[in-house]
This record gives structure tokens, C-alpha cells and sequence, in this order.
């Protein structure tokens, strides 16, 4: 199995470093050339650089490392590609307003997973993954005792499947928060179940177990 890792900036680099540990193979791509190959080279064997076409074409799940508002140029201009892939989803509804504050950047109660869903050809497995941590988080916290957990929202098995094993592989515990209709709850900002609705704290199977409890999952 090859993941495609569109986006090499916080997330991107985090989850191939982590993937390619656990003896995941990653195709890595993003606008800026060098810094593709130069992760590459870092990361050995396992990894190797392509053009976002390239990388898409020969991946079986895809990443998508990326801003919302790059996606909804992204997956458009490659739809066809992505098709009857596993489509993976970090994206979180934040921007930074001219003072650099953070800011929300969809209206409360839409999810950046519903928007991504909408911009997906039929034929794609979505899942909501790998944006549940703060960038520096996700980088320090693989292979901890016990497991930190990162949480997902699916509805699709292929996708909870393919996600199970690439979370479980990056040194994570997978924890599915329910389908994609949850995806909020693992965004930030305002979900419950993202790092900053835990104040900050990386929580591992018993506090994610106690938090889902009695939603379905
Ligand atoms: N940072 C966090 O703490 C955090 C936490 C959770 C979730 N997330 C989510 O994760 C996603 C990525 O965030 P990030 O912090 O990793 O962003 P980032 O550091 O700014 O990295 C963005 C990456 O996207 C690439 N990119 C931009 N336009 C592209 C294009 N047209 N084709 C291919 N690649 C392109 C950039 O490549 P170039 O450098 O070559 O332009 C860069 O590698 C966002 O959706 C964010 O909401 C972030």
C-alpha cells in the first residue's frame, strides 16, 4: 500500500515522518519542489518525490496536507484521480484575520469535512483524519505509553479500514468518533473532541472511550 502526501508544511511532514517509521511507503508532493525531495531524501527508501498528478496516480489513500482553500482548488483540478481512492481529510475551518488572530472560517455548525464531502467525486473514500492534534502535538506525540489517540470520522469502510491501519502505523490509537455528520466534533475550532476542546490535552483510549461514550461509535 502507497499513501500519497499532498502537502509537506505542519501536517504533512508530521504524518509522513511518523508513517514511513512505522513502514508505511508515502509518495510526497506539494508546490515547492525541493522541499518534496529534500523530505524524501531525509526519509529514505520508503519515501519518494512525484508531481501532485504522479503521486495521486500511484497512491491507494491520499492526504490531502493542505488548506481548505487549496482543496477546493486541489480536488477539482484532480478529481478524476481521486476516484475510487481513500481520500484523507486534516482540514480544520481556521483562518487568521489581518492581526494574525485565529479565526473560524466556515459559519458555526458547518464542518470542513461536509465541504471537503461535497467537493469529492462519487467514487472516493472520505475520511475525516490526522487533524485532531496541533501540528506540534501530532509531531511529538507517536509510540507514547499508553498510545495517544487520534480521532476519525468516516462513513465509508474501506476509508475506517485504510485509516485504522495507517494511524495505527504512525504510532497513534485510532478512535472512531462516528460518521461524517461528527466531523465537527474533531475539528477546531468549537469540536469537543479535537485537542483544544480537551483544553490542549492529548488524551489516550480511556479519556476518547468516556468521551464517545453513548454517541454511537
Ligand atoms: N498546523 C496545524 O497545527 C494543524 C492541525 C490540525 C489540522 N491542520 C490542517 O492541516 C492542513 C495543513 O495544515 P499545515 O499547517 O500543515 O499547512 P502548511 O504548513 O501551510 O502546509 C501546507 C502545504 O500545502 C502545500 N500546498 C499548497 N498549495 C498546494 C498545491 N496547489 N498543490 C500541492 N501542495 C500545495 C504547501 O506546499 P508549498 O510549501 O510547496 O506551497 C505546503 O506543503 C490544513 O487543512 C489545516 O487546517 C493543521
Amino acid at each position: 500500500m502507497t499513501t500519497a502526501i499532498v502537502g509537506v508544511g505542519n501536517i504533512g511532514s508530521a504524518v509522513a515522518r511518523h508513517l514511513v517509521a512505522g513502514g508505511e511507503s508515502v509518495v510526497l508532493t506539494a508546490k515547492d519542489e525541493s522541499r518534496v525531495q529534500a523530505l524524501a531524501k531525509e526519509l529514505g527508501p520508503l519515501a519518494r518525490a512525484a508531481s501532485v498528478e504522479d503521486a495521486i496516480s500511484g497512491a491507494d489513500a491520499v492526504l490531502l496536507a493542505v488548506w481548505l482553500d487549496t482543496m477546493r482548488e486541489l480536488i477539482p483540478a484532480y478529481a478524476n484521480l481521486l476516484t475510487g481512492k481513500v481520500v484523507i481529510d486534516p482540514s480544520n475551518p481556521i483562518g487568521f484575520d489581518a492581526s494574525g488572530q485565529m479565526m473560524r472560517t466556515l459559519p458555526e455548525g458547518e464542518s470542513s469535512g461536509s465541504v471537503v464531502v461535497a467537493l469529492l467525486p462519487a467514487g472516493t473514500h472520505y475520511v475525516k483524519a490526522f487533524g485532531t492534534l496541533g501540528a506540534d502535538a501530532l509531531a511529538a506525540s507517536a509510540n507514547r505509553d499508553p498510545l495517544a489517540v487520534l480521532f476519525y470520522a468516516t462513513d465509508d469502510e474501506a476509508a475506517e479500514k485504510t485509516i485504522e491501519r495507517l494511524i495505527r502505523a504512525a504510532g497513534f490509537e485510532p478512535w472512531k468518533a462516528g460518521g461524517v455528520a461528527t466531523a465537527g466534533r474533531i475539528e477546531a475550532p468549537g469540536g469537543d473532541l479535537h485537542q483544544y476542546g480537551f483544553n490542549g490535552e492529548v488524551v489516550d483510549i480511556d479519556r476518547a472511550r468516556s468521551a464517545t461514550a453513548g454517541s454511537g461509535t
